[in-house]
């Protein structure tokens, strides 16, 4: 009813109004119509039929302003019904939407004219307004059209904050759209009314892409620790050398990986020598230092390698001397036991008594015996439990030649200086005769014994070598360093001395040659 009075009115505009009336524009239209005389009767009669009609709404129907505004409200709703391709503005029901999509002059000019949404007609039922690069805050005019269900005002550029309180009231409003604007909000309760997809880029919503994108960079940033906790654990295991030192649980621990780089995957050119039970390979550490890997061949239980492990610990880490190689670490895992040591480049004193013209003097070859004897003393007083290799080829000398180094050197079980005494006697007989216990031969070292004992202590020049060159003097302590040797190498151990005694007397040799110097 409400609105087919009001189309009454709008065809007796049509009517009544020169034709022109949808020609001109709108503005044109407002400057030059007027109301016709008994514009006020009909609308009271309007009025009188139906009171809801909106411009009855006040008190103050008949007073000549309103009667004004009321006219022109007239006159830009047929042409606003026309502009929104509504069918046929004359007909009943046929205003039922506002659309100006795209028209941003158009819907800026419509949406001024004040009056005509005061009294917006009743048959309004959708308001849109797409895309028409309105820049102020929410249009609150059109909320007088209190009867509407849809508003789009998706794609302007509408900002400032939502009149909540004015859409709520709103009670037939199901579609609203004010997505790509930049509103704000400060209670988002209301827009639990409307399915997100209202809300589209609006300032209104969480931005849906930047959160999908904040969820991918969550997601990223825990596949990257993830990651990166894979190659700090897989490095911590595997190549713990990679790892800044203070952040390796051991700078003495090495794993197997770490030796298979450090040798070149146990290359030949690597191998240096192999004996019974080791193989010496020359290796380069991560860090750019070369050392000696010893690798023990013979298969180790779980028990025996745990035993190696906290051996190393206990001893090898402590053990400090100038005249023993320094022990860098080791290595034992499941398939592989090993230990490095610093790298020396000097010749080991077999090579040096063959070679070196030094050699030919007593005092120096005495000078590395005293050595020797300096490190032997200290590993018997602090490390009994160590034995070592004591040959003429296991005993390196300093890069600078000045101190010999012992190399090799391990971890045996209870007291061994009975052993150790014998294999330094062997040592110092070796010094002094430039022989060795033939390997290939069976009882070798009794053989080599037996042979130097038969010359002792009459035809001992036979054995002492012959590049050493020897004074009268010199002789007889020559003659007790032999002597010495024999002790040590007495068996049963009967007459060896101790390492107190060994040591008094070499550095009682040592002085007297210098003496003699
Ligand atoms: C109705 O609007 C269209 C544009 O949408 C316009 O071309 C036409 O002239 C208008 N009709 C009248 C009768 O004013
Ligand atoms: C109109 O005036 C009457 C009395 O004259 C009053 O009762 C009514 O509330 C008024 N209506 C409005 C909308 O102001
Ligand atoms: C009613 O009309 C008079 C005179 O035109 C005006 O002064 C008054 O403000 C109007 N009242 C309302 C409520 O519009
Ligand atoms: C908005 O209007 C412009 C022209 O005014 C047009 O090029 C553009 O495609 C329109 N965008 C949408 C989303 O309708
Ligand atoms: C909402 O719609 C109903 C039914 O169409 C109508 O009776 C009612 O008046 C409308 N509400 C408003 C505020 O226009
Ligand atoms: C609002 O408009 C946007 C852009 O055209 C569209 O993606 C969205 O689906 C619309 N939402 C509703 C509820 O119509």
């Amino acid at each position: 009813m409400a609105s087919s009075l009001f189309i009454f009115f709008l065809s007796f505009l049509t009517h009544f109004l020169p034709f022109s009336v949808l020609s001109a524009t709108v503005l044109e239209d407002l400057a030059t119509l007027t109301p016709p005389p008994d514009f006020a009767t009909t609308i009271t009669t309007n009025c009188l039929h139906n009171p809801l009609l909106r411009y009855c709404n006040n008190n103050n129907t008949s007073s000549p302003q309103d009667i004004v505004e009321i006219f022109r409200s007239t006159i830009v709703a047929s042409h606003l019904c026309n502009e929104s391709k509504n069918p046929n503005c004359v007909d009943d029901d046929s205003f039922p939407k506002i659309r100006i999509h795209s028209r941003p002059k158009t819907a800026a000019l419509y949406l001024s004219f004040d009056f005509f949404w005061k009294y917006c007609p009743l048959t309004v039922l959708e308001i849109q307004l797409v895309n028409n690069s309105l820049e102020t805050e929410f249009p609150t005019n059109v909320l007088s059209c209190a009867q509407v269900r849809t508003i789009d005002l998706s794609y302007n550029k509408l900002s400032g904050s939502l009149p909540v309180h004015s859409l709520s009231r709103l009670t037939n409003l199901t579609r609203l759209n004010l997505s790509y604007n930049r509103f704000s909000i400060s209670d988002s309760e209301f827009l639990k009314r409307f399915s997100a997809t209202s809300f589209v880029h609006s300032g209104l919503l969480p931005d849906a892409n930047r959160y999908k994108m904040k969820v991918l960079l969550i997601v990223f940033s825990i596949v990257v620790v993830i990651l990166l906790c894979c190659c700090l654990g897989w490095l911590c295991l595997k190549r713990p050398d990679y790892l800044p030192r203070t952040c390796r649980r051991s700078n003495n621990k090495f794993t197997s990986a770490m030796i298979d780089a450090a040798t070149d995957e146990f290359s030949d050119q690597r191998l240096v020598s192999k004996r019974d039970g080791v193989d010496i390979y020359r290796g380069t550490l991560r860090d750019g230092r070369e050392a000696k890997i010893e690798v023990y061949t013979e298969k180790v239980s779980k028990e025996k390698r745990r035993e190696f492990e906290e051996e190393c610990e206990a001893v090898f880490l402590k053990v400090r001397h100038k005249n023993l190689v320094r022990v860098l670490g080791w290595c034992s895992s499941r398939n592989l036991k090993a230990l490095v040591t610093e790298w020396t480049d000097g010749e080991n004193v077999e090579t040096w008594l063959s070679s070196s013209s030094l050699a030919s003097s007593w005092r120096r070859r005495l000078r590395v015996v005293m050595g020797v004897v300096e490190g032997v003393s200290y590993l018997s007083e602090q490390w009994p439990e160590i034995i070592y290799d004591l040959d003429t080829s296991s005993v390196l000398l300093s890069g600078d030649g000045q101190e010999p180094l012992i190399s090799q050197f391990k971890i045996g079980d209870g007291n061994n200086s009975s052993t150790n005494i014998f294999k330094f006697g062997l040592f110092l007989l070796e010094m002094i005769t430039n022989l060795k216990p033939d390997e290939e031969q069976e009882d070798s070292e009794m053989r080599y014994l037996e042979y130097i004992r038969v010359h002792c202590p009459g035809n001992v020049e036979r054995v002492i070598d012959e590049k050493m060159k020897i004074e009268k003097r010199t002789l007889e302590k020559v003659k007790e360093a032999v002597t010495l040797g024999l002790m040590c190498t007495d068996k049963p151990p009967l007459k060896q001395p101790s390492f107190t005694q060994i040591y008094d007397m070499v550095v009682s040799l040592h002085e007297s040659s210098s003496r003699h110097h």
